[in-house]
């Protein structure tokens, strides 16, 4: 088990010889992904600081780096010129001050006079273990160096609020700096803050977000909030919500609602109900940004707190999600993978067939991979497709016609976690048009209807778990199906 001293070790305290054996241990494990930005070593948690700046994205991620456990947190920097290649750029951020003393937790970034600045919380426990949270800055410039300010820009929570009080989401409108930042009230409700500054170091409080939902779980993490043809979104990471039939399954929530732009005299939002980014299991703290072709891109984490993963055992844990571009369409926000994922294409296998009963196509196998399923017309009452199958395990998507829902079904994927939370999860999506997939060693990320809905999950089946096959019971299916390999 992991002490708390352990946990908090810093990155320098461990030596040369400890970091090779961690790393080669990492390297043992048979489920490292293959397109997925995931730690060299330790553990990842929420996405940071996404931003398209100096000609290239650049993706941060809280990290631990000495273990698979919540500890001492630091920013890794990943970045890339066309979403699919990650170079890694060594920690961005390292807890050197007393206000960020037990981490750098997460933030964003947003540029500013040719440098970009990073914003994040400062951790601070004392003694007596009590949190200090403060909201920071850094500037990364051209180079890649960062410099942090020596004090905070925000020293502590407003009167009426805990010490739930992090993850400061940034953005700029009409010559004023905004900024969203997770609270919790002192009635133990989560909500959202809005601040605003004119040069991003003094910062004023325009107050409480107030929206519909004045008692949801008990914090807010990582908001997130954008604009798109006069429509305002706010994203948010609800934690202490009970599971309501198919909605609120994981052990906490992301999620978002749409509505009016948002009042940022008042702190007023007019919006509609809160609905979830993603129906899998695996999936938390999402951010956006805004690249250089106006595109809005969401990643999220594929993971939770507080849950034990498989490959704790191999001295990491985590991994982040694909890049999702996000579009507003009515009171929906439509998400389907970054085109340049299509890059990654190989061996293209294309089959047109009827299915009625358990077939197996020959030439679809793959352990990582895209698929894309057109389901031509259906006459069956239930639909499944299994993947990353061998004769012990497999993966399952199953359509009900009648429901008109969709499950993702873990139960046999391989090896188990999480079954405290249930191992299937379903959505009604009306009627089955397109099934999009995205299976690596580790996950599946299923885009329903053309981004209409998101299942992402994590899975740790067999490395020689390679069929596909479909089924249907009480008639068929006619399909087109467009496969590739991805490396
Ligand atoms: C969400 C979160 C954030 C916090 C960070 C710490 O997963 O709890 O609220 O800033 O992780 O790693």
């Amino acid at each position: 088990m992991w002490s708390r001293k352990e946990r908090y070790r810093r990155l320098e305290d461990a030596t040369e010889e400890e970091m090779a054996a961690l790393a080669k241990k990492v390297q043992t494990s048979p489920w490292r992904q293959a397109f997925h930005i995931q730690p060299p070593t330790g553990l990842l948690n929420d996405p940071n600081g996404l931003a398209y700046y100096n000609g290239e994205y650049h993706v941060f991620y809280q990290w631990f780096p000495l273990g698979p456990v919540h500890g001492l947190k630091y920013w890794q920097h990943v970045k890339s010129t066309d979403l699919i290649q990650w170079e890694e750029a060594g920690p961005a951020l390292a807890p050197t001050h007393d206000h960020d003393s037990h981490g750098v937790y997460s933030g964003s970034a947003i540029e500013k006079d040719g440098q970009l600045v990073l914003m994040y919380t400062g951790n601070k426990r004392d003694q007596a273990w009590t949190r200090y949270p403060s909201q920071c800055i850094a500037v990364m410039d051209e180079e890649g160096t960062v410099i942090k300010r020596d004090t905070p820009v925000i020293p502590g929570p407003p009167p009426g609020y805990t010490d739930h009080f992090r993850d400061p989401k940034v953005w700029k409108e009409d010559g004023l700096y905004y900024a969203v930042i997770g609270a919790q009230r002192e009635d133990q409700t989560g909500t959202v803050l809005l601040y605003k500054s004119k040069d991003l170091l003094e910062w004023e409080l325009v107050g409480d977000i107030a929206t519909s939902y004045p008692s949801f779980g008990f914090m807010w993490e990582c908001p997130d909030y954008f604009e798109e043809g006069g429509r305002g979104v706010l994203v948010f990471s609800p934690q202490g919500l009970s599971a309501k039939s198919d909605a609120y399954c994981n052990i906490y929530q992301s999620g978002y609602v749409i509505g009016e732009r948002l009042n940022k005299k008042e702190a007023k939002l007019k919006h509609g109900p809160f609905q979830e980014l993603d129906r899998g299991f695996d999936f938390y703290a999402p951010q956006t940004m805004m690249d250089g072709d106006g595109r809005r891109l969401l990643i999220g984490w594929m993971g939770l707190p507080e849950i034990a993963y498989p490959t704790d055992g191999f001295g990491w844990a985590h991994c982040l999600t694909i890049p999702r571009e996000v579009k507003v369409r009515g009171e929906k926000l439509i998400q389907q993978p970054a085109r340049e994922l299509e890059q990654l294409r190989r061996n293209y296998v294309q089959m047109q067939g009827n299915v009625e009963g358990q077939t197996k196509f020959e030439p679809l196998h793959g352990t990582v991979f895209e698929m894309i399923v057109r389901i031509e017309s259906l006459s069956a009452a239930v639909f499944s497709v299994a993947l990353r199958a061998n004769e012990r395990e497999k993966t399952m998507l199953i359509y009900e016609a009648h429901t008109k829902k969709l499950t993702l079904d873990r139960s046999t994927s391989g090896e188990a976690f999480a079954e405290e939370y249930g191992t299937k999860r379903s959505c009604i999506i009306g009627d089955l048009n397109e099934l999009r997939v995205f299976v690596d060693h580790s996950s599946i990320e299923v885009f329903v209807n053309g981004g209409e809905e998101v299942f992402t999950a994590r899975i740790f089946p067999d490395t020689d778990g390679d069929h596909i096959y479909f089924d249907t019971q009480g008639g068929s299916a006619d399909l087109t199906i467009h496969k590739w390999d991805l490396s």
